[in-house]
């Protein structure tokens, strides 16, 4: 079985909204797979269908050849997740957080090396309420690689960060890539998307509208009348401001 996720003919609706309009892809395994589309075109609940967290209210979804009414418990122990907006216990230490995620798996990493892929340690006893947005959202990532999954679901995993956390993170998925990890990820950032993504999907109104490699995309619709591209402004923040992380 090569793919990673097999999504048919998926609809959700809340009342009267239809967020899931009918839609299909699939991810092969050891691929990054980006959905992409503006607020409300459907990428959280599509994707949390996929993580088993909502039901559908039609269509067929297979991840890593399994269903989540037969295969929870294996699949759990098989994913990463992390949400748009994880709620950590502010009464746990980063530390003792990554300890109970850890818990729940099988198998995994240990929290030293968890703290160190993510470059938390100098925070390892700090609370988590006092963590800043781009450290408590690198601990979320820690979070859900606890339990070395062969899939990881990203929803939004960079936006809040700065370039430099930002970057961080795309090393931190690419080490997953390497050893084989499958990732399928949201972002509002096209140039991220453009990096990291095999293929992209971008969604509109619950339905995907155009799905390929993004230069096959950008060949098919992107090109300019005029180019005019003398570096960008995030190459002057990086190159002024540095790539080291910012950490008090
Ligand atoms: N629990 C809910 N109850 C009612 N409506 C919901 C619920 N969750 C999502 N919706 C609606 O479903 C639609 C799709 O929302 P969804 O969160 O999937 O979008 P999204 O693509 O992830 O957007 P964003 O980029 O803002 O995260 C929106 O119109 C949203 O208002
Ligand atoms: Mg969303």
């Amino acid at each position: 079985m090569s793919l990673a996720v097999n999504c048919r003919n998926l609809k959700k609706r809340y009342g009267d909204v239809v967020a899931v309009d009918g839609l299909s892809f699939s991810v092969s395994r050891g691929e990054c797979f980006g959905l992409l589309g503006p607020n409300g075109a459907g990428k959280t609940t599509t994707i949390e269908i996929l993580e088993g967290l909502l039901t559908p209210d039609d269509g067929e979804v297979d991840v890593l050849g399994l269903r989540w009414k037969t295969h929870e418990h294996e699949l759990r122990q098989r994913l990463g997740i992390q949400l748009q907006e994880t709620q950590f216990t502010d009464k746990l230490t980063v530390e003792e957080t990554l300890r109970l995620f850890r818990s729940f798996y099988d198998r995994g990493p240990t929290v030293s090396d968890l703290l160190a892929r993510v470059e938390l340690e100098a925070k390892r006893r700090s609370w988590v309420v006092k963590l800043s947005g781009g450290q408590k959202q690198r601990l979320s990532i820690a979070c859900a690689l606890a339990g070395a999954p062969d899939l990881l679901f990203l929803d939004e995993p960079t936006t809040g960060l700065d370039p430099q956390s930002r970057r961080q993170l795309w090393s931190i998925m690419g080490r997953f890539r390497e050893n084989g990890g499958t990732v399928l990820l949201t972002t509002h950032y096209m140039d991220e998307a453009q990096t990291l993504c095999d293929r992209v999907a971008i969604v509109n109104r619950g339905r995907v509208i155009a799905m390929d490699t993004p230069q096959a995309l950008i060949a098919s619709f992107g090109t300019p009348t005029r180019v005019v591209h003398e570096g960008t402004l995030e190459d002057v923040f990086m190159s002024l401001t540095g790539r080291q992380l910012r950490e008090d």
